[in-house]
């Protein structure tokens, strides 16, 4: 750490007392985000109304963004970031016209937009429409959803991708509510991160609500020809019409998630919990929008077995939407906190043992891209608190900030037992509310927590060990799965070179056959392949996991019989969690490249800018 960024860590600042008789001035510093041009400490936004309008044939939305504006000092200016906007007018409280420009530009912050304001200015009006390439916006033809008819939209805006439709402070750092009246085609529903509508009305035109302060990430919408079917009183779920039955099957537990969740970590802040599935081509498999997670269809697995992404999702809306990550370095108080949490949901539903095995996959998976960051020269992004300035914060996205994130967070409930480690997350979650935290926060926060409530003393040396250092530590959290160990058993004894049978496996679970998968020997005979496939159906699978996890095995053995399978899935899914090790394997050889190359350009008109922008640079 350099001192320019030691002196940049003071978040809570200087509470300045200067006479006992003066009131105490409070002025929060906040420290730079480096993947956002706008400088909060001097004017900051704090709501936003949105008016905008739809356009499919043009792939533009034409919109304005009023935002109501705080100001410190007397900058003179507010700066905006902006992705690909063509900026017509920009005027100040009373509709009066003002003075803007870009300043900075880079191909991965985009525009810095400087708009003047006066020392009275309350609110900042911007007139503008987005580039039919907006990043954060995909357009789907009728073809391209499941019912053929109607075109659809959505937006992915985390992490940095806002700016591409709404001229904004996009930073995780800021906080704002919202207000929005938007317009779309008669025969379409939009739904946003906010207050929504149940069903389609005759205007076209859905006005939206968003009562509780967010970050610029959280910004979504979704315009199609979409149903909805309630699940409990505060939940419920959105698909195309030929899907809404199914997911409202898939997802029947959801009552039961939230108020597990709300027993644990305290209430649910956002009033309705409702989840979209969206077209296959969703580069996520979920995004935890406020009141409206966006889901990939690939969960619906038709078994159940695949919904704890929908307890991630859910737990985001304490960690993530209501105590926000200051910056994208600090990317793991979101995810690795998200994946504690969805654990703790999933224990509470199906008990430890489920829990467990979600755990020990993680565990293997954070093993192998602690591996692969190595290989690839990437060891200091093996760190929990990154460093990502002059890069893209999609480089953070990856299995550290999730699983040893949640690795770091068990070992400290481990070590001083569950019952403490659950009052701080409940305070930790309360007292934090609507705000952002970095990674010194989060330290000071739990240490001063366990030494005033518990006169426990968490020691520096457990924080450095995991949070500034490369890797796993050796003394890191066991998961114990007695379901996974049966399955090791099976593994052991056919190593040994006894027979598959079926009986061995009648009551395995996904989990329990992606621990199978994920445990085979590197390289297997074509007999063998043939062997396996029939113990576990994988080649007619349905579920995306073992389609994947299957994928990647049968193209490391050139397992001819899939190919097709592998084909028509890397064209009709967009989850890049999926294509990602299914596309790395080709790229392992000649003859793989040549194919990878051969369906990438099949797909790549499916896919998400999030998909495109990582592959584009890989096959070539
Ligand atoms: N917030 C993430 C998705 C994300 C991360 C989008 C970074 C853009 C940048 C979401 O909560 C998530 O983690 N999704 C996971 C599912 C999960 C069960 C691990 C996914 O999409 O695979
Ligand atoms: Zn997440």
């Amino acid at each position: 750490m350099n001192i320019k960024t030691i002196t940049a860590l003071i978040v809570v600042a200087a509470v300045m007392t200067r006479c006992a008789t003066q009131p105490k001035q409070e002025t929060i510093v906040m420290k730079k985000d480096p993947h956002s041009y706008s400088r909060p400490n001097e004017a900051k936004v704090t709501h936003l109304s949105w008016k905008a309008s739809v356009d499919f044939d043009s792939k533009k939305i034409s919109g304005t963004a009023k935002w109501k504006i705080e100001q410190q000092g007397n900058p003179g200016v507010i700066v905006f970031d902006s992705k690909g906007l063509s900026i017509a007018k920009v005027t100040l409280d009373n509709d009066e016209a003002t003075y803007f420009k870009i300043g900075q530009k880079n191909e991965i912050l985009g525009e810095e937009l400087i708009v003047s304001i006066k020392p009275e200015t309350k609110a900042v009006s911007i007139e503008y429409v987005t580039d039919p390439s907006a990043e954060a916006l995909q357009w789907l033809s009728a073809q391209q959803t499941a019912g053929k008819k109607f075109p659809f939209l959505f937006t992915q805006s985390q992490a940095i991708l806002a700016r591409s439709w709404v001229p904004s402070q996009d930073s995780p750092g800021i906080h704002f509510t919202y207000d929005a009246e938007v317009s779309v085609p008669k025969d379409l529903l939009a739904l946003m991160s906010a207050s929504n509508p149940q069903q389609k009305n005759e205007t076209g035109t859905y006005k939206f609500e968003m009562k509780q302060p967010i970050s610029s990430y959280l910004l979504a919408l979704a315009v199609g020809d979409v149903s909805f079917k309630p699940i409990s009183n505060r939940s419920g779920v959105y698909a195309e019409p030929s899907l809404v039955d199914t997911a409202a099957w898939e997802f029947a537990d959801l009552e039961k998630m939230i108020a597990g969740a709300e027993e644990l970590y305290g209430p649910y802040a956002w009033e309705r919990y409702d989840v979209i599935v969206l077209p296959p081509s969703f580069p996520f498999g979920g995004m935890e929008n406020p009141r409206l997670t966006f889901a990939t269809p690939t969960i619906l697995s038709g078994d159940r077995s695949l919904t704890s992404l929908i307890a991630h999702e859910l737990a985001h809306s304490w960690s993530g939407n209501l105590v926000t990550n200051s910056t994208w370095n600090d990317f793991w108080l979101n995810e690795g906190f998200t994946v504690y949490f969805e654990t703790r949901i999933m224990e509470k539903l199906y008990g430890k043992d489920y829990a467990e095995m979600l755990a020990s996959l993680n565990l293997q998976d954070l093993k192998d891209e602690i591996e692969s960051l190595n290989a690839a020269n990437l060891s200091a992004d093996t760190k929990l608190l990154l460093n990502l300035e002059g890069r893209s914060p999609d480089d953070g996205v990856t299995d550290i900030a999730y699983n040893k994130g949640y690795y770091f967070l068990r070992s400290i409930e481990e070590a001083h037992g569950r019952d403490k480690f659950d009052a701080f997350l409940k305070s930790y979650f309360t007292e934090n509310a609507f705000k952002s935290m970095d990674t010194e926060g989060f330290k000071n926060y739990i240490t001063s927590y366990y030494q005033t409530n518990f006169n426990i003393g968490l020691k520096d040396s457990t924080f450095n060990k995991w949070i500034v250092t490369e890797g796993l530590p050796a003394d890191h959290p066991q998961p114990s799965s007695t379901r996974f160990k049966k399955v090791d058993e099976v593994l052991a004894s056919w190593k040994a070179e006894k027979p598959l049978d079926a009986t061995q496996s009648k009551d395995w679970s996904t989990h329990e056959w992606l621990h199978f998968l994920k445990n085979l020997p590197e390289t297997l005979t074509q007999e063998q392949m043939k062997a396996v496939d029939s113990f576990g159906n994988f080649s007619n699978s349905g579920n995306s996991e073992i389609i994947t996890a299957w994928g990647v095995i049968s193209i490391r053995n050139n397992y001819a019989k899939m190919n097709p399978k592998i084909e028509s899935f890397l064209i009709n899914t967009g989850r890049r969690k999926f294509l990602s090790p299914l596309y790395n394997e080709m790229l392992k050889t000649e003859d793989g490249r040549r194919r990878a190359k051969a369906i990438y350009d099949k797909a790549r008109p499916n896919y998400h800018f999030v998909a495109t922008n990582t592959f584009d640079k890989l096959i070539k």
